[in-house]
């Protein structure tokens, strides 16, 4: 694992962006897996700011997106859809019918799942994948528990995952409890994997999925197991590895 040692949130989003980039411009026709959260939009907001300055073009790539919520319509201001279109999607040349974000709103979520799935096998897998890490350990919506899930899913999400994203809703009560995620199996499957994390909050969570012991407890730590992974994270999300020697 590489690891890129930042000062800052915005040091850390630059640095994310610049090898989001790199890969756009190494390879344009690239499929992207992003993600939403705090922790991507600073790296969304240079890359919009680089496309204006016709330094990227997303004209020939394709994304999909890690999770949303169920029971979220794209168009409500918390749903992941909402989120991509308004931090990234409308601000680049992206074609619209190139981006996917699961459907919060499916009737069939077996059957979804199963499409979503076969989609990302159809494109090759995802050649860059982007994820944020939650105070928990969860990658995705892959919340801690007895197993690592390959497919993607329905998760129930975690009462940690709830609090954390209360702040985003009016009241706790209205932050959905279950979402769409991406599974174990098409995260794995990326060729490269791009982990970002900033904040103290998350620095048990990078610890344990850096140099814990391999386990569904937490399961940014299957990405031991991958041979491609960059994470960039400020000091302050790395304190534990600083403070460890893991890292200087
Ligand atoms: P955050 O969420 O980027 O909003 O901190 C990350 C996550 O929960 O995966």
């Amino acid at each position: 694992m590489r690891i890129f040692r930042e000062k800052d949130y915005d040091a850390m989003s630059r640095r994310a962006a610049v090898i989001i980039a790199g890969e756009i411009t190494h390879n344009p026709a690239c499929v992207l897996g992003l993600a939403t959260g705090s922790t991507p939009e600073g790296a969304y907001k240079y890359l919009v700011d680089w496309h204006r300055q016709k330094l990227v073009s997303f004209r020939n790539v394709r994304s999909v997106n890690l999770d949303e919520y169920v029971g979220l319509a794209p168009d409500h201001d918390q749903s992941y859809r909402y989120f991509m279109q308004s931090n990234l999607f409308d601000h680049v040349d992206i074609i619209p019918e190139h981006t996917q974000v699961p459907d919060g709103l499916t009737q069939d979520p077996k059957a979804f799942c199963d499409e979503y799935d076969a989609y990302i096998r159809s494109l090759g897998y995802v050649d860059m994948q982007l994820l944020g890490i939650g105070r928990n350990g969860h990658i995705g919506f892959n919340e801690p528990g007895d197993c690592f899930v390959k497919e993607t899913h329905v998760v129930d999400l975690a009462e940690s995952t709830i609090d954390a994203n209360a702040r985003f809703f009016a009241s706790r009560d209205d932050v959905p409890k279950q979402a769409i995620s991406m599974g174990m199996g098409a995260i794995m499957g990326a060729k490269k994997v791009l982990l970002c994390a900033s904040g103290e909050e998350k620095a048990e969570a990078i610890y344990n999925s850096v140099c814990g012991p391999i386990t569904p407890k937490c399961p940014g730590s299957i990405l031991q197991l991958h041979k491609n992974v960059v994470l960039v994270a400020d000091e302050a999300a790395l304190c534990k590895l600083i403070a460890a020697g893991v890292i200087a």
